[in-house]
């Protein structure tokens, strides 16, 4: 059976009595081991933190105050990003879309921007004059992942081909652009150090036609079980060839295995399967429908007999189905039970798909609980419709 910190699973159980479900829930003391554990295994590196994994502006505040920046993905991020205190020196703008509108609105404070496309240079050298920028490399490359999150393949759409790179940073200087370094990203939930191995390669074939460089940014993508400590030596080696400082851009890493979604059983139901329905499901927590996603699942009650059951949400689509051939004690009615490794990209994909809120997000301190996200009032979704 999986486990959590004694300390965490103790809190849950009592946060069962004091708020109301379906709640996401984050261990702040498990955050902070994962720090620790990149911490040693980059200890030059600087750290910015993929805010699309979980933007909360109470996570990103403490991460903060640990010595992150920000990895934002949007206006929306850079601008939560500023929100939470971060400088614009301490942000980095990642992406293949940037529009004229969002550029503007970020004239007066602009963040470190990752170039992705000759267009986004061009566009990025005229609304952002001497914008601090780095030019994202696309290695070209496979990598053992779902395809939905293999972003380094030649066919996706980040970056630009190894082969354009040294033109494009010529480019931007001659755009007056501050071409500070290159960027690296091969895509999430990486296992095989392998894989970052083969991308460190392709920059490494690059340094003679580019030079040195102030920053090369490694990106993110570590998945739970990566060995890191085997990536420390490569990282330094590739840094010193450029004389570069590293970057890193973590976020599953460091939240998902702190965060559980905690629901409700509303019942049981046979057909040609054994199901428990939930009071939450894919609006909650989509990873499961979109990647076919694995969660372990904890029982928060002393139960009957273990049977083996689906999942179900209350959406109207067979797809939403949290976890499938799960061995659980049979509960009752309104017993609650965790989905772990649910603290990334789980609430920051809530949808709320047929009116339904996205849950209430807590964090455990160690010493209580503080309220992340309200859960959102059912006013709120049709608000703006006058
Ligand atoms: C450019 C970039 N950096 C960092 C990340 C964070 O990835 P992970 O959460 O797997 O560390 C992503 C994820 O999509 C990304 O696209």
């Amino acid at each position: 059976m999986p486990t959590l910190n004694p300390g965490f699973l103790r809190a849950l159980k009592e946060a069962l009595a004091l708020y109301p479900t379906p709640f996401y829930a984050y261990d702040w003391g498990r955050i902070r081991e994962q720090v620790e554990r990149l911490r040693r295994a980059f200890p030059k590196a600087r750290l910015f933190y993929a805010l699309k994994a979980n933007p909360r502006l109470g996570l990103l505040r403490r991460l903060r105050a640990l010595g992150f920046g920000a990895e934002a993905v949007s206006l929306g991020e850079v601008q939560r990003a500023y929100r939470a205190g971060f400088s614009p020196e301490e942000v980095l703008w990642n992406g293949p879309v940037k529009t004229e509108e969002a550029l503007w609105a970020l004239k007066e404070r602009p963040p470190w921007v990752v170039l992705d496309s000759e267009e986004d240079l061009l566009r990025v050298a005229r609304l952002l004059p001497g914008a601090r920028v780095l030019l994202r490399v696309n290695p070209d490359l496979p990598v053992a992942t779902h395809p939905h999150l293999a972003t380094g393949r030649g066919e996706s759409q980040f970056g630009v081909l190894p082969e354009e790179v040294p033109g494009l940073v010529a480019l931007a200087r001659e755009r007056g652009l501050r071409v500070l370094g290159l960027h690296l990203h091969l895509g999430s939930k990486l296992e095989d150090p392998g894989d970052f191995l083969a991308g460190y390669r392709v920059l490494e074939a690059l340094f003679p036609r580019v030079g040195p460089m102030e920053v090369l940014d490694l990106g993110g993508g570590f998945g739970l079980g990566l060995d890191l400590e085997a990536l420390r030596e490569p990282v330094e080696a590739l840094a010193g060839l450029y004389g570069a400082e590293v970057f890193l851009e973590p976020g599953r890493y460091l939240v998902a295995e702190a965060g559980v979604l905690v629901a409700r059983v509303v019942g049981r139901k046979r057909t040609r399967r054994n199901y428990l329905l939930l009071e939450a499901g894919m609006t909650s927590l989509l990873r499961p429908a979109l990647y076919g996603a694995v969660h372990p699942v904890l029982p928060l009650y002393e139960g009957g007999e273990e049977e083996v059951y689906d999942l179900a949400g209350p959406a109207c689509e067979a797809g939403d189905v949290l976890a499938r051939g799960v061995r659980l004690p049979r509960p009752k009615e309104g017993d609650a039970l965790a989905v772990l490794e649910a603290g990334a990209y789980g609430s920051s994909m809530a949808l709320t798909y047929l009116d339904t809120p996205r849950p209430l997000e807590l964090l455990w301190t160690g010493e209580g609980w503080e309220v992340l996200r309200r859960r959102e009032p059912l006013e709120a979704l049709w608000a703006e419709e006058g």
